[in-house]
């Protein structure tokens, strides 16, 4: 048995499936603050070590090798069971019946004493698309291990990084004119990540027996409706024209040609918005306290967290750990442009970030001037705040200081400035300097951020790039040259 970290066994052992997807990774995360013994189950176990608590435990198996399950079954009282083959290139409805019936026997096996499943809504079995289907014939199949199951039945869940969030963010952004096939006034319940996953935590408290429970938040609106919503909040005008012809099917060409990257399993997915996927019976309502969120709130914390998590990221990692290799223009993480560069400095950080802590005001941008007040006066004409506010102090920041046409999101000492832009753009821009000590002094590194909104936005970054990446390029040079002559001069 190959166990990773050691946890303590006095306690009884949660075992956890798809800790390295969606659902599954926010639900380890919940389980790990509320102190449980949990072991991970995974294919991958490389993908889940840096993420997981010291105590966690993660076992290498597959529920398509039956074979590796039971070292990972050992002692375990309750099993999350949150596989899902949506992303693999055969056909999926068939791998998943083999991993279902696979783990339900191993888990038999090993007296595993309950599991707790996570599916999808959908009414009529036979009028279901495969996906759908596929989710309940999976809970069928646990169940059929005679070992008591919970079974939620979602609709599409908001939060970012789901993939029918994704899917419908991917064509609000790209698509100012949307022609709308039947499908978009279907009705949906959708439901936020973060009620879903305390449906998931709160069901370890009931009594191991078996029971079906539909989840959905307050509203049961079209896709329509969450589209324009999604767009609304992002403050883009979206015209949507329907028409009664085109098809799910004929949809996922046209989603495969606007939004490659989700086109493969997005083209599975887009056949099932074609079924209703609403709650029918609220015993959960009854069963639970938890009273789940409509679906702007639901949108707005997935764009709160969003900016969150990616306020929390550093640029080294993410852009090595990415495997993507720099592309003309930067590289796309979700929604989001980054453009980083890094320059070497033979100083200490003290002194590398001492130009960056006096950027702005009267000491300007390092580079290009002219054109930082030219896009100043622009800024005015079309009503921004232009360059005038300058900054409060010659050398120092604090966050919330507002510099220029920029207001500090983050600043600590030697090691971070983040610049959050309030000049008029389609889209949110962020800029932000990092400073590392090594061996040779110290390096900086120089991130651009732009989350465009719409084509307006994306249109506005490319046309724009030649001259960003001129200017961004001369400003890092000079700040590292400024650096190492202001320390050369202490010395
Ligand atoms: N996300 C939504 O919007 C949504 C909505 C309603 C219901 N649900 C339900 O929630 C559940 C989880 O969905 P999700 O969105 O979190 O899926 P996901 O992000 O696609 O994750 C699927 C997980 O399954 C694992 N997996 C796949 N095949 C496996 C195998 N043979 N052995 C072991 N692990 C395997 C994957 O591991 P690898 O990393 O190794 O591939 C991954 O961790 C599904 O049942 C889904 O129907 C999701």
């Amino acid at each position: 048995m190959v166990v990773e970290t050691q946890a303590d066994f006095s306690r009884k052992i949660i075992l956890l499936t798809g800790a390295t997807g969606y659902i599954g990774g926010r639900l380890l995360k919940a389980l790990e603050q509320q102190g449980h013994a949990i072991r991970c189950l995974a294919r991958r176990p490389e993908f889940l070590r840096a993420k997981v608590h010291p105590t966690t435990q993660i076992v290498k198996a597959d529920c398509l090798e039956p074979e590796s399950l039971p070292a990972a079954m050992e002692d375990v009282d309750t099993a999350y069971y949150l596989v899902h083959s949506m992303g693999s290139a055969g056909r999926f409805e068939e791998e998943d019946r083999q991993a279902a019936r696979n783990f339900a026997t191993a888990a038999r096996a090993a007296g595993v004493r309950r599991i707790i499943y996570l599916g999808g809504l959908g009414e009529g079995r036979q009028d279901l698309s495969a996906h759908l289907r596929s989710r309940q014939e999976v809970a069928d199949l646990l169940r059929a291990s005679g070992i008591p199951v919970v079974e939620f039945r979602a609709s599409i869940v908001i939060g970012s990084g789901s993939l029918s969030f994704e899917m419908i963010r991917a064509l609000v952004q790209r698509l100012p004119v949307m022609i709308c096939p039947r499908w978009v006034t279907v009705k949906a319940q959708p439901i936020a990540v973060e009620d879903v996953i305390e449906y998931l935590v709160k069901a370890l408290e009931l009594p191991a027996e078996g029971a079906m429970y539909e989840i959905g938040g307050t509203d049961q609106v079209s896709y329509g409706q969450i589209m324009q919503e999604y767009a609304r909040q992002c403050g883009l005008r979206r015209w949507m024209i329907s028409v009664p012809v085109l098809t799910p099917r004929l949809s996922s060409l046209w989603l495969g040609l606007v939004t490659p990257v989700y086109a493969r399993v997005g083209r599975k997915l887009i056949d099932s918005l074609r079924n209703p996927t609403l709650v029918r019976n609220c015993a959960a309502l009854e069963i639970f306290k938890i009273r789940p969120m409509g679906l702007k709130e639901a949108i707005a914390r997935a764009l709160v967290n969003e900016d969150h998590e990616f306020a929390q990221t550093r640029w080294s990692d993410a852009l090595s750990s990415s495997g993507r290799s720099p592309t003309w223009g930067g590289v796309h993480l979700g929604t989001r442009i980054v453009d980083s560069r890094t320059t070497q400095v033979s100083a200490p950080p003290s002194a590398a970030f001492t130009p960056i802590r006096r950027i702005g005001g009267a000491t300007g941008w390092y580079f290009g001037d002219f054109l930082w007040q030219l896009r100043g006066a622009l800024d005015l004409l079309v009503g921004g705040v232009g360059l005038r506010r300058g900054r409060r102090d010659p050398d120092n920041l604090s966050a919330g200081d507002t510099l220029d046409f920029w207001r500090v999101e983050a600043i600590e000492p030697d090691r971070l400035l983040r610049l959050a832009a309030q000049m008029k753009l389609p889209g949110r821009a962020w800029l932000q300097f990092e400073v590392e000590p090594n061996r040779d002094g110290s390096v900086i590194r120089q991130t651009a951020v732009f989350d465009p909104a719409g084509l307006g936005g994306l249109i506005y970054w490319y046309a724009l790039y030649p001259i960003h990446k001129w200017i961004f390029g001369g400003m890092l040079r000079e700040i590292g040259e400024t650096a190492m002559k202001d320390h050369d001069n202490c010395a």
